[in-house]
């Protein structure tokens, strides 16, 4: 394979995690219920009623994955840290053993070297906070300032970058539209007051990071919207979704408002909602943003009806790409482009870019040596770097890529079923095998010296 281009000086690499995804340790010292435990535990909701209840162990065995981080010559490392674990109950002073975890987890990344990227919120909301509400409420964006808080004033000495939120757009889709992750709610567009106080959310804990003189970013999903037809429904239809999936969550941070497409909306679902103030909040200036990639939408007309959620548009597959194994189509070129369009809508008041997630899922089966030969995800992983490259030629700053994910995990409603690791996870007997994607990384970053 051809050596990878070259990137910037200073250029970060990095492996993406979630608390939920591999912590495990569900009920060890003092953690409180999530709504993802809640969730998980109810039948039918995961793949095989699976859970993350002991997940990839990763509260007992990080030193063991911080190794491994340091051995890919890896320089940086994006966890989440799990509210429940912080508040038990969602709000109240710290559980001291919850931070020391992080404590240690920091210093153990500081004596590698790497450097830690913490994301505070990665959807494992604590359980009482969602039966008041959830993030429907209001009071939930001020509970996740005071929570950014406590943490900040552990680690905050250590910790120079922090990621709020990760993929507002999903959580409030896949949680509170349609149902597919936790908290289980079908709201359809009814789920809108969710995108708002998210954002005032980061916002308000954007400012006492800033307080502090930490840097502050949010992770976004992005996905490029390409039209199913020609017709002007059509046209109109995704330019909708466009606004809804990749506007809603960035217009009001570097913009201050809401998206033109979704004025109809903000005067219906968010008309009530959203008070003086709340956009000088939410536009608090963010340092960098982390922009999540997997593939893009092919969207088109459609009724809005009570089946589909009042939804103005339908998804349609993107065919004549590979996919994954979860069946996402593969576009490298996608990554560039959304890059680039980024760059054109918000053009000086777009903020370094961080590559926050990036990678796929494969059907990986180890060999009798049990060696795991992830041919796909090294090709995966090669075209979206020459892609990233791309956009980068192109003038987009992106300071830093990070993979997701460093190991197998819970994949949230698809149990253990997808596996998006560079190392494998037996879930049986919790080891760890670095897959041949895990050696070609390696190899690459030793060579970029
Ligand atoms: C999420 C991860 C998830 C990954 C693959 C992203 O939407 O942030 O938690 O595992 O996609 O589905």
């Amino acid at each position: 394979m051809a050596p990878l281009p070259k990137f910037p000086d200073g250029f970060l690499w990095g492996a993406s995690t979630s608390s939920y995804q591999i912590e495990g340790a569900a009920r060890e010292d003092g953690r409180g219920t999530s709504i993802w435990d809640t969730f998980s535990h109810q039948p039918g909701r995961t793949q095989g009623g699976e859970t993350g209840d002991v997940a990839c162990d990763h509260y007992h065995r990080w030193p063991e994955d911080v190794a491994l981080l340091a051995d890919a010559g890896l320089g940086a490392y994006r966890f989440s840290i799990a509210w429940p674990r912080i508040q038990p109950t969602g709000s109240g002073p710290a559980e001291v053993r919850g931070l020391d975890f992080y404590d240690r987890l920091v210093d153990g990344l500081a004596e590698r070297g790497i450097t830690p990227m913490p994301t505070l919120f990665h959807w494992d909301l604590p359980q009482p906070l969602e039966d008041a509400g959830g993030w429907l409420n209001r009071e939930t964006a001020y509970r996740f300032a005071e929570y950014a808080e406590l943490v900040a004033a552990r680690i905050g000495d250590r910790v120079a970058s922090w990621i709020t939120l990760n993929e507002p757009f999903i959580h409030m889709a896949l949680g509170y539209g349609l149902g597919i992750h936790a908290p289980g709610r079908t709201l359809g567009l009814e789920a809108l007051p969710v995108a708002h106080h998210q954002l005032l959310g980061h916002g308000l804990a954007a400012a006492a990071l800033h307080q502090r003189g930490l840097n502050v970013m949010i992770a976004n999903n992005y996905a490029p919207v390409w039209t199913a037809g020609t017709t002007d429904a059509d046209v109109a239809a995704a330019h909708f979704y466009n606004a809804l999936h990749n506007e809603l969550f960035t217009d009001p941070l570097l913009l201050g408002r809401y998206p033109d497409a979704l004025a109809e909306a903000a005067q219906g679902e968010l008309g009530g909602i959203v008070r003086d103030g709340d956009l000088k909040a939410i536009a608090e200036p963010l340092d960098c943003l982390g922009v999540n990639y997997y593939n893009p939408t092919r969207v088109g007309h459609g009724e809005p009806s009570p089946e589909n959620g009042g939804m103005p548009f339908t998804l349609h597959p993107i065919d004549g790409y590979p996919v994954t194994a979860f069946g996402w189509p593969i576009v490298p070129d996608g990554l560039r482009e959304l890059l680039v369009g980024l760059r054109a809508r918000y053009g000086a008041a777009l903020p370094p870019i961080y590559i926050t997630e990036n990678g796929c899922s494969t059907d990986d089966v180890p060999d009798a040596d049990g060696r795991v030969h992830d041919a796909a995800r090294v090709d995966y992983l090669d075209s979206h770097l020459r892609a990233l490259h791309q956009a980068v030629q192109e003038g987009v700053d992106v300071r830093g890529y990070f993979i997701w994910s460093l190991m197998d995990n819970f994949e949230w409603a698809e149990g253990f079923g997808q596996r998006f690791g560079l190392v494998r996870v037996d879930f049986d007997t919790l080891e760890r095998t670095p897959k041949d994607s895990y050696h070609w990384l390696r190899d690459a970053l030793a060579h970029r010296g």
